[in-house]
């Protein structure tokens, strides 16, 4: 699967938030974005999932050729794209093992028996050392931020995306569970070949990935790209370099 956004152009209301930007990515590849407080990095991740409030007022996003710009957010997910969420939302009264079970059968097409399901749901949690109980709890209600993050990180090893967006999946976590979620990630990645758009503020997560491709971006737009070292270069010297 390819992704490609082609001269995008994003507004909220009647304020532009993506101007004008490019990026083309395959399933397979990791690649890295980074960029200041407000420069638009959770607009663009928002935009591709369709979500109704960011309008595409000139430009494209095309997966495999074709533009999705138009479609809704359950059928961009029928096609293989998954977002993570910088803030992910509760949702009282939805448990997790629901919610999953139902969207694995929307979008992936698993329809193992419940009963595999589930010990894949507990493996993974284990894993990601996700408490038990956590599970059997409605969607993030109460959950630490830390929590939440993980559970993020749950949501797209059972859902097997063929790109996934991951949106800061590295905020709010304590060092171990940083660790813990970057293999997570690695793991899913080689056992999916899922391809990686990674948002990030900092380079710790990356120490435990090995990311190809980094895209710095500024005020809506991609502004430097360039490998791994572009990452350190950013850590050492800050954005104005
Ligand atoms: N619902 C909204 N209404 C008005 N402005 C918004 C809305 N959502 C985002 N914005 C604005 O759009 C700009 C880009 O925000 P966005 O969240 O995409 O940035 P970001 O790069 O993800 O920042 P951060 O690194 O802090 O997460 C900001 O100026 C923000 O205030
Ligand atoms: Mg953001």
């Amino acid at each position: 699967m390819k992704l490609e956004i082609k001269n995008l152009h994003v507004f909220i209301e009647d304020k532009e938030v993506i101007k004008g930007l490019d990026l083309a990515m395959n399933e397979g590849e990791f690649h890295v974005l980074m960029g200041p407080n407000g420069s638009g990095k959770t607009s663009l991740s928002k935009a591709i999932m369709g979500h109704p409030a960011y309008l595409i007022k000139e430009g494209d996003i095309l997966v495999d050729g074709k533009s999705i710009k138009d479609l809704s957010t359950d059928k961009i997910a029928k096609l293989g794209l998954f977002l993570g969420f910088q803030n992910p939302i509760e949702v009282d009264g939805l448990g997790v093992i629901n919610f999953l079970n139902t969207a694995r059968g929307a979008v992936s097409k698993d329809n193992a028996p419940f009963k595999d399901f589930l010990n894949e749901v507990k493996s993974n949690a284990e894993s990601l050392k996700i408490k038990e109980d956590l599970v059997n709890r409605s969607l993030n209600f109460g959950f630490s931020g830390g929590e939440k993050k993980k559970v993020e990180v749950l949501q797209m090893a059972m859902l097997k995306p063929k790109i996934a967006i991951l949106d800061e999946p590295d905020s709010g976590l304590d060092v171990d569970a940083i660790k813990l979620v970057a293999a997570k990630i690695n793991e899913i990645r080689k056992n999916t070949k899922a391809g990686i758009l990674l948002i990030t503020h900092y380079s710790r997560i990356l120490k435990y990935m090995e990311p190809e491709y980094v895209h710095i971006m500024h005020d809506g737009k991609i502004t430097r790209e360039g490998g791994k070292d572009l990452i350190e270069e950013i850590e050492s010297k800050g954005y104005k370099a």
